[in-house]
This record gives C-alpha cells, structure tokens and sequence, in this order.
C-alpha cells in the first residue's frame, strides 16, 4: 500500500475580499502568514509531502515561502477557474500517492489532530470531507444529506435554494481522498453554476450518485475551519488564535488581569503565579519563571526571564536572557543579546544591546549600553553612553566590578574601565581607567559675577 500523503494547498486565488496589495494566504494570523501556519500545521504529520497551487501573485509567494520550506512541491494554476481546477493542476503528483489532503489556504486554523483523522478516514472510505455545525453558515457550501444522513453533495451559497440555506452543516474545504478515487471522478468535474467555476465540491455529488461513499465528518470545534476572506475574519481568526493561547496560559497557572488583551505569536513557556497585565505582546519562545510580572504594554520576543524578576511598563526585550529578581523599565529597550545577571536593575529610557550585565548592577536612566561587559554591583549614572560606533567598526566597553560611572559620561571604546574605579559626571573618556581611581574630564568652572542678562 502507498502510504504517502499529497497535501494540496489551494493558494491561487486573488483574495479581493481582503483588499491587499499581497496574495491571501501571505496574510499573518496570530504573527505567522497563513500559508505558513498550515504548513506547520503539516509538519508534525509523517508521510506528507507539501505542494502549493499558486497563481495569483505567485511570484511573491514563492518568494517568501521558499527559504524556510525549499521541499514544497509548486504547482501553478494559471487561470483561477475554481477550486476543482486547482486540483486538476496537481494531476501529475496525484498520481505517485496512495492519499490526497486538499486544504484551503485561506482556512488556516485547522489542528494536526483532525488532519490526521480525516486522512485515516479516507484511507478507510476513498472520499472524507471536513464539515462542521455552525451557528451562522453564510457565505460558505452546505452539505446535503438524506433522511439517513448520507452524504449527497455540497451546494455552494450562490447555487443553494432558500431551503438549502438554512442547513447549518458547512463544507470546510478540507477533503481527503484516496488518490485512486480522486483520479477517477476529478475529470468529471464541469462549470454549470452560479459563478461558472469548476467546484471541488461537485465530486461529493459525482461519487455518491455513483455509489462511492462520501463521508463528511464533522469536527469537534467548528473554530478550526474558520474560513478567511476578508479582514473582519482575519480579526476573528486571530481572537480564535488568543482564546487557545490564553487557555494554555490559564492552564499553567498564569494571572491575565485580561484575557482579551493579549497577543501571543508564539510559544510561551510560564512558571507558577506568574502575572501578564494587559495589551501584552509575547512573540516567539517566551520563558517566564516563577512570580514573574510582566505590566503592561510590553512586549517580550524570545527571551528568557528568570523568577520574580519584574518587567515593568511599556518595555521591550528581544532574544535577551534576564536573570532573577531583576527590574527593567518602565519604558526600557533589551535589544538582542543582552544578558541580565540577578538583581540587576535596568530603569526608564535605557537601552542594551549585544551586553553582559553583572548581578545587582543598576542602569536606572536614560543611558545607551551596548558592545559591553558591565560587572557586578556596577552604577551606571544618568545618561551613560557607550560609544560602541566610529561610523565603521564596533568595539567594546569593559566596566568591571564595583565601578561607579557618574551622569551624563560617554565612554569611548575600545575602553576598559577597572574594578572598583570612578568617573567623575560629565567624562568623555577615552582611554583606559585603572582600578580604585578616579577619572574625570571636566571643564573649570567660571563665574563672572554680576552677569548682565540680555535686554529687548
Ligand atoms: C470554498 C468552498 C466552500 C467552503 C469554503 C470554506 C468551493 C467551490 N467552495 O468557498 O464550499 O465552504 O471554501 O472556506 O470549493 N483557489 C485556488 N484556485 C481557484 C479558486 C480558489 O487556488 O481557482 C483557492 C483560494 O486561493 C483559496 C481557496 O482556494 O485559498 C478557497 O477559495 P475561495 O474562493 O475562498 O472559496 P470560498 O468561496 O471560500
Ligand atoms: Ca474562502
């Protein structure tokens, strides 16, 4: 028995709905293109081999998606002349495999789980679709049943009479088939409807009036086939997305003082009595520890944070690792790089990058750090800057231990600054401060007494 598993994409179409200057499935729900959610969605299922149906837009599309998935079979659709001519396109492939998954591009929630069973489905049947029970079935094909509840067809929205419209089973597009069956009924398919395109949906009549069952199963969560034409169900799709991240946060015992307004676009990974306050980001792989409080406004892209540490207001850290009890922000930039020791202080309006920041060292204002290695129990003032940057090259800033660097200093590197040393406020320094010193550079102050102001 062939046991491999073609999964057609359905990716042609124009998507006008969607008023966009790029193809439909490019389209991200939940942080991740369309398109690229089903393919992960297939990539944890054995024995599939991916192929695209592209044509409108198709250049773009092939463009984006290659990097990142060079296996995928593309297969152009020249004319969009209708989902059943989309697969006609893929006759070639269909033919070297035992199952064929035919998924819409533009339905991109659907889970491995449900994939795996409709598959098996038709591997037993020849011909499963995917339907589901909704509450409002508008705008997509209903499936017909008899009186026993066999499957008779599918009738899209445009060809339904009145009658037909009322039935709330919906197609989901989503069919699977044994290739053998799909060969044999695929080049019946013909344009007799409402919006003379060839239907894929037209093969569930054509095999059950010839006796080959058609089974249309109906999926647990109807959520999973949400269909996404337009940028309201780009909208729900996304909500559908938030409500299954929020269970999983709940789940692991994470405090959201709201539900509603959290966005993740990722993995995240919570420790116990953690609290998200609201209009949080979380993108990527998101490690929180143990009581970690994240307020709002932040938003947190691969990054580890380590217990209790508190990542107030408004900040944002990127592929960065904090240790714990740390403090940073409000208001404060971990750019990519920055490692965060325990007890570290980071205040408002810091930035960090490509840094190394010792235990309980405090950078609380308004101060760039970057290219550096800051020890521990270090004070950087107000305003501090590492001018890691001649306009070419980068070179780094070396701040040992115990160093209190006052406000408003620019340290010029390549510069290392030894243990214990201070600066005075106001330095530009530009060479090398030995250890336990004082370095400074300041002008004298001048008084002129009895100073006349300006007049008008
Ligand atoms: C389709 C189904 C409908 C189902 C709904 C589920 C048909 C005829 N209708 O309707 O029964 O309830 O999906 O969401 O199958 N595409 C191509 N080439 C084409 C036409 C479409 O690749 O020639 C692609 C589109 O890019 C899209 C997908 O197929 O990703 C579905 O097409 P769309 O026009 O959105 O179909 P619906 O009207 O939503
Ligand atoms: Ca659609």
């Amino acid at each position: 028995m062939n046991t491999s598993i073609l999964a057609l994409i359905l990716a042609a179409g124009e998507g006008k709905r969607m008023k966009s200057r790029q193809s439909k499935v490019m389209q991200p729900v939940g942080g991740k293109p369309m398109l690229v959610r089903i393919l992960e969605t297939l990539g944890g299922i054995s024995g599939v081999e991916p192929a695209v149906i592209y044509g409108h837009m198709g250049d773009s599309l092939k463009a984006a998606i290659t990097p990142d998935y060079p296996q995928i079979k593309w297969v152009e659709q020249r004319e969009q002349l209708g989902t059943g001519h989309a697969v006609q396109q893929a006759q070639a492939l269909i033919s070297e495999v035992g199952t064929v998954l035919v998924l819409l591009g533009d339905v991109p929630l659907i889970r491995r789980g449900t994939i795996e069973q409709l598959c098996a489905q038709a591997q037993q049947s020849g011909f499963a679709v995917l339907s589901a029970k909704v509450e409002n079935p508008f705008g997509y094909g209903r499936i017909v049943r008899d009186d026993q509840g066999r499957v008779l067809g599918i009738v899209e929205e445009k060809d339904a009479t009145d009658e037909q419209r009322q039935i709330q089973e919906i197609n989901s597009g989503i069919m699977a088939f044994s290739a053998e069956v799909l060969q044999r009924y695929l080049p019946k398919l013909n344009n007799n409807n409402a919006q003379g395109e060839y239907y894929l949906t037209d093969l569930v009549a054509l095999c059950a009036q010839d006796g080959q069952e058609v089974v249309a199963k109906i999926v647990d969560e109807a959520d999973e086939v949400m269909g996404v034409n337009n940028r309201r169900q780009l909208a729900e799709a996304e909500n559908v997305l938030r409500r299954r991240a929020v269970d999983a946060l709940f789940e692991a015992g994470v405090t959201l003082i709201d539900p509603s307004r959290i966005d993740v676009h990722g993995s995240v990974q919570a420790g116990k009595d953690v609290i998200i306050e609201a209009n949080v980001l979380l993108k990527g792989e998101v490690v929180l520890g143990d009581g970690v409080v994240v307020e709002a406004g932040c938003v947190l892209e691969d990054c580890v944070i380590g217990d209790e540490t508190l990542v107030r207001s408004h900040s944002c850290i990127e592929k960065s690792t904090i240790g714990k009890h740390a403090s940073i922000g409000p208001f404060a930039r971990i750019r990519p790089n920055t490692a965060l020791s325990d007890r570290a202080r980071i205040g408002n309006f810091v930035e960090t990058k490509n840094a190394v920041i010792g235990e309980g060292s405090k950078v609380n204002h308004l101060s760039y750090i970057g290219d550096a290695e800051v020890g521990a129990g270090v004070n950087i003032g107000a305003g501090t800057i590492t001018c890691n940057y001649d306009g070419v090259n980068k070179f780094k800033t070396k701040i040992a231990d115990g160093v209190f660097i006052g406000s408003n200093s620019a340290l010029v590197a390549p510069i290392e600054i030894g243990e214990g040393a201070t600066v005075g406020a106001g330095s530009t320094l530009s060479k090398n401060v030995s250890a336990q010193s004082l370095a400074l550079t300041r002008a004298p102050v001048r008084e002129i007494s009895g100073w006349q102001k300006p007049k008008k």
